[in-house]
């Protein structure tokens, strides 16, 4: 993983200072469904309990937030920050200015340290707002570039041309430009394609790290996200459906801190 940088921002601080008590560099990702809102607060407050010390953040899903309810998720985030977690909200995030800034507003004051959001609604009149409200108020802002589904080749990865006489670029490695100029913490690349992880890392500075979902269930393997430049590991089912939770996030921890 890359270490702290010259002027990283709270966020980055933060999930990094985690990462190294814990000596894990994987992120644990809640969707709950499927029961009442008490007993999904409870299994997840317990699932966040027992994994904390072999994960390093949190990142919950809106599925969480819909059946959980703001209360709920409240809690939610709170039992995170009494593992010293942070709490990552995946709502890739893409419509116009003022809906974004409330948005990420009401994300903010429920108590989320970072937020993914869409590169595809743009700067001017699109993301610019939420990037000045999260790095005054310390907290992150992680871009999609290329998401872990088979699909996600489709439109990340479609060829595209900036102007008529432009040469034909790949919609991935426009978006990996933005998260530069943009300023944000992190990048999501799929674990599933190391190939596109590395060439995202070259195209990155050192301070936007590398965020892979798509571990285990979807196919993608740490070892190999990680040498291919992944600095974090975002998993969800593998840990959360596994017989033994905990020692699927510690197994998966190990992975993480293996030197590429
Ligand atoms: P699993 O169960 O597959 O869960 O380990 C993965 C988690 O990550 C989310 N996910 C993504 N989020 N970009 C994202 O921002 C992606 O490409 C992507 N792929 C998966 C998924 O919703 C789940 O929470």
């Amino acid at each position: 993983m890359r270490n702290l940088q010259k002027n990283d921002t709270p966020f980055r601080e933060n999930i990094i200072r985690s990462s190294k008590n814990n000596f894990s560099r994987v992120i644990l990702a809640l969707d709950l469904q499927g029961d009442s809102s008490s007993k999904l607060l409870r299994n997840a407050k317990n699932l966040v309990d027992r994994t904390s010390p072999y994960i390093c953040a949190v990142k919950l899903g809106r599925p969480t937030i819909l059946n959980l309810g703001v209360e709920r998720t409240r809690a939610l985030i709170k039992a995170s920050h009494g593992n010293n977690l942070p709490c990552i909200i995946d709502d890739k995030l893409g419509d116009i200015d003022e809906t974004n800034s409330a948005i990420s507003r009401a994300y903010f004051d429920m108590g989320f340290d970072g937020i993914i959001v869409n590169p595809i609604a743009g700067w001017k009149g699109g993301l610019e707002p939420v990037f000045k409200i999260a790095h005054r108020q310390g907290k992150g802002i992680i871009v999609l570039v290329y998401m872990s589904h088979p699909g996600a080749s489709d439109d990340f990865g479609q060829f595209v041309l900036r102007n008529r006489r432009g040469r034909p670029t790949r919609q991935y490695e426009i978006f990996a430009e933005r998260a530069d100029e943009w300023g944000a913490d992190g990048a999501v690349v799929g674990a599933t394609r190391p190939e596109i992880v590395k060439r995202v890392r070259a195209k990155l500075s050192d301070k936007v790290r590398i965020y892979s979902p798509g571990i285990g269930t979807q196919g993608g393997k740490v070892i190999q996200a990680s040498r291919a430049g992944s600095d974090f590991f975002i998993i969800g089912r593998s840990i959360t459906r596994a017989s033994d939770p905990e020692r699927a996030a510690h197994n998966f921890a190990r992975q993480s801190m293996t030197e590429p």
